[in-house]
């Protein structure tokens, strides 16, 4: 592992420093319009959270954000090689792109991400869009004032996608919500599960130091967060990798509770491994109100057969007293999960005990997957590839039965009154504002009577504003069940 300190940042910031001077010297003072950059994010937080690095590294350069992607000089795609739909967009995009370029030949195109990590696509890259300035890794994203340096100065395309896993401190972050500060506190993951891809793309596990971790949290505690996400692709092995110091958290749990003590409202955390769950993490999230009332705790399947094919050392026994255990020391925690179906060899006897296993648990709510093989994973050569019609009956029938668990679910909440976190005014109706409550459920909700709120979060129309309002808190009374959130109505503005 290559720790980059502050010495790698600070030659980084030469780069950011000559960037900026060049630019001023192309344009007159008072002329100069700005660089402006969009970035497209595909996948998961943790690619939300590279994101929001590499905008915070262009800022210090002096970009600015563009208002639409057709107005951006600088474009960044940051891709996921884990969802399927994300895999597909990418190459669709690209060739949208093209003829951006062709109008446009001093637009900067660069792609990172996980999907870079795999040499086909590079390939495919350099082979069939040649365009394209710039490719790069998860492990170089401390890298860009100096990769776009050498594009922006030698008009080189770079193909610079680093093999060694990389930590990486003090970078710049521009965060791209107002509610909730994502923050990463562990890179990597050494789980190999057969259908994974992660492992390779991401590289081997490797822990922040608690101090920087908390340094961080205190640091957005200080701008006004509410709300802070913990990310890793395991946070439960957090630490494992780090040299035991007295005094310092030294596992997840320990790390949970010091970030609990700096008196944040509200902590989230995943994605946790039901093999490394242990109750001591249990008993931090019964202890501290603060932490979410909530797991998510991907399952895969529930056929122990299939757990074994698929590397993930627990059972399905072992799982349902994971679950029996929490739900027991946080009463109304909810939990959420992942499930796949059709992995190679999943006989419907495998299949029925996935959906045993979902109403002996009833999940508050799942993100289902179809198999997909994924090329140089162990799975992907597996014999007994499952046809793809029979994948998608079955999901349909996993699918019907977490909707009804899901709306269950929401319909156990009707008649409370629950603290929500406002995210911003919904898309179709600006009248109606939607958030999270502590257990993760999807609140969207109305105001009776607008002047319930303080004049600076209203609208000149007589809507409230949104924007002025993402980060509050609500109390509001849930009224009405959907399968994937629930109606109601604001009672106050807390805060
Ligand atoms: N096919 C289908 N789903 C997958 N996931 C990861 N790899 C694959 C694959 N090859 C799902 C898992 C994981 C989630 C993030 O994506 O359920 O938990
Ligand atoms: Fe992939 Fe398994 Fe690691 Fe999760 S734990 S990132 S599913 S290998």
């Amino acid at each position: 592992m290559q720790i980059i300190d502050h010495l790698e940042i600070e030659r980084q910031n030469r780069f950011v420093e000559q960037i900026r001077l060049d630019h001023k010297s192309h344009h007159p003072p008072g002329t100069n319009p700005g660089i402006r950059y969009a970035i497209r994010t595909y996948g998961c937080q943790l690619n939300e959270n590279d994101s929001e690095k590499l905008a915070g590294q262009l800022h210090q350069m002096g970009f600015l954000p563009a208002e639409t992607i057709s107005d951006a000089d600088l474009i960044i795609l940051n891709t996921c090689s884990v969802r399927e739909n994300a895999d597909n967009r990418l190459f669709g995009n690209l060739g949208r792109l093209k003829q951006r370029k062709k109008e446009n030949p001093d637009l900067i195109i660069a792609i990172c991400g996980c999907k870079m990590k795999q040499a086909e696509h590079v390939e495919r890259i350099k082979r069939s869009y040649p365009f394209v300035n710039l490719v790069f890794g998860p492990q170089d994203i401390h890298k860009l004032p100096e990769m776009l340096y050498t594009c922006l100065h030698h008009q080189e395309k770079l193909y610079s996608v680093g093999d060694q896993d990389t930590l990486v401190e003090g970078l710049p972050i521009l965060r791209s919500r107002k509610f909730r500060a994502l923050i990463s506190i562990m890179y990597g993951c050494n789980n190999y599960c057969t259908y994974c891809i992660v492992p390779y793309t991401r590289g081997r596990e490797r822990s922040r130091q608690p101090a920087e971790v908390l340094a961080e949290v205190r640091a957005v505690v200080a701008d006004g967060y509410q709300e802070i996400m913990l990310l890793g692709q395991n946070v439960n092995s957090y630490g494992k990798d780090l040299e035991n110091r007295s005094g310092q958290p030294a596992d997840f749990a320990e790390l949970l509770a010091a970030v609990a003590e700096t008196g944040i409202y509200r902590i989230r955390f995943m994605t946790s491994h039901p093999k490394d769950i242990s109750n001591r993490l249990l008993e931090a999230i019964a202890q501290y109100k603060n932490i979410e009332p909530h797991l998510h705790l991907p399952i895969q399947s529930g056929s122990n057969r299939i757990l074994e094919r698929m590397n993930r050392h627990y059972s399905r026994e072992q799982f349902i007293e994971i679950v029996r255990r929490a739900r027991t020391l946080r009463p109304g925690l909810t939990i959420s999960t992942d499930i796949i179906v059709g992995f190679p060899g999943e006989q419907e006897d495998d299949f029925a005990q996935t959906l045993d296993l979902m109403n002996i648990v009833r999940f508050d709510s799942a993100f289902t997957f179809q198999y997909s093989q994924r090329p140089g994973t162990p799975a992907a050569e597996m014999p007994d590839q499952i046809p793809a019609a029979v994948i998608s009956e079955r999901f349909m029938r996993l699918l019907e039965l977490q909707n009804r668990h899901s709306l269950e679910s929401n319909q156990a909440m009707i008649g409370r009154r629950v603290e929500v976190l406002v995210e911003g005014a919904s898309q179709t109706d600006t009248a109606i504002l939607s958030g999270r409550t502590a257990c993760n459920k999807l609140i969207n909700f109305r105001i009776p009577d607008l002047n319930m709120l303080p004049q600076s979060y209203r609208l000149k129309n007589n809507q409230p504003n949104g924007c002025a309002l993402e980060g509050r808190l609500a109390k509001v009374h849930l009224c009405r069940a959907k399968t994937f959130s629930i109606e109601g109505e604001m009672e106050m503005l807390l805060l």
